[in-house]
């Protein structure tokens, strides 16, 4: 059942060229280099005229989210918030008829992001679910909605799931920007081209599970981690932070590199992984001097780099390559060695990797 692998989480991680293929599968017209969305196009003139989106999720999902508004307000402009379902429910929020509230969860059963949506529905608000589990409690409560088509994820700590999150996501919003105009063809020709490229880039990335092995060997004994990103790749840094904490037991944050200075810097010394997400995108200038301050610090630095970089080389303790490709696709390629890195850390330090302490698959309660 578990394919040959010795857990679910690896077997889920190695799925995702396959279960990312699945997400895009009919949904691009490769002829016309168009996004066909079936169940939403009912929707789509709700979707352009709203006046903003809320994404409401929790845990993994939520930074599928924060990925979304990065991307739906980059091609589509139309502003987003990204909510935790549970803060977003009980605090009386400000709901209008011409809002899209976009819920994203694997399982379709999260009680909070339920009860939020009930909420918005109630104000008369648009819902678009994004879900994995097919007929599961979100989607037959949204008006519309993505299926993410990963498959069944039986590790408790999502990993195709997200990616798959991550993939409906860009596909949304290149829909509504192909929609609107707003996008030359060709933009979105090239990001459709980046798209389809995705299982084969992630496949490339597996190339590092051996070097990504050593790594997690030299860093397991640690007992704090920082993990740090810039733009649409701070998302990824949470997400990181999160794997690693919730199957390995070590403490781990992840943060927008730039608020590092902020407070975080104070924890690093040689002790201290920090692992960051530096590949060349709009945030690599930026993302440099951030690694030179931890540096300055004695920080431990595992850098996420793309393919040929040799500047990050010059500094970095340790370095995992991606592949080069659109920044957009960026998140979800940076986010498999983190997987990676988490899960052999989790499998060294002799942790449950598939069921980890005190968390279920799906959180039903509130
Ligand atoms: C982390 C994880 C959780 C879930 C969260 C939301 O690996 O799995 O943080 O992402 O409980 O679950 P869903 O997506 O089912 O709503």
């Amino acid at each position: 059942e578990k394919g040959g692998y010795d857990h679910f989480m690896l077997k889920e991680i190695y799925e995702q060229p396959h279960s990312i293929a699945n997400c895009m599968r009919g949904r691009i017209d490769h002829e016309r280099k168009k996004i066909n969305l079936g169940g939403i196009s009912e929707y789509a003139a709700k979707l352009l005229t709203a006046k903003r989106i809320i994404i409401v999720s929790c845990g993994t999902s939520w930074h599928a989210g924060l990925v979304g508004e990065y991307l739906i307000e980059e091609y589509a402009r139309i502003p987003v918030e990204v909510e935790y379902a549970s803060e977003f429910r009980y605090r009386h929020p400000i709901i209008n008829q011409d809002d899209i509230v976009i819920a994203i969860s694997q399982s379709g059963e999260t009680a909070d992001t339920i009860a939020a949506i009930e909420l918005a529905k109630r104000a008369g608000a648009t819902i678009l679910g994004i879900c994995n589990v097919v007929g599961s409690s979100i989607p037959r409560l949204s008006h519309t909605g993505m299926y993410t088509h990963a498959g069944p994820e039986i590790g408790v700590a999502s990993t195709k799931a997200f990616t798959a999150q991550v993939t409906a996501l860009s596909l949304l919003a290149l829909y509504l920007a192909q929609q609107q105009e707003r996008l030359p063809l060709s933009k979105i020709t090239s990001l459709l081209t980046a798209l389809e490229t995705a299982p084969a880039l992630i496949t490339t990335c597996f190339q590092s599970n051996a070097l990504i092995q050593h790594i997690a060997g030299e860093i397991k004994d640690s007992t704090n981690c920082l993990f740090l990103g810039r733009g649409i790749n701070f998302p990824v840094a949470l997400e990181g932070a999160l794997k690693l904490k919730e199957i390995s037991y070590i403490h781990a944050e992840g943060y927008p590199a730039a608020e590092m200075k902020h407070g975080p810097i104070a924890l690093i010394d040689e002790q201290m992984p920090v692992i960051v997400i530096a590949t060349k995108d709009s945030s690599y200038d930026k993302i440099i001097s951030n690694i030179q301050e931890v540096k300055a610090r004695k920080g431990k630095i595992i850098a996420i780099i793309t393919e040929g970089d040799t500047v990050i080389r010059a500094i970095a303790d340790y370095i995992i390559e991606i592949p080069p490709c659109e920044e957009a696709l960026t998140p979800i390629l940076a986010t498999i060695p983190l997987q990676l890195l988490a899960y052999h850390i989790a499998v060294m330090r002799g942790c449950n990797v598939d069921q980890p302490r005190n968390l279920a698959k799906s959180v039903t309660v509130e």
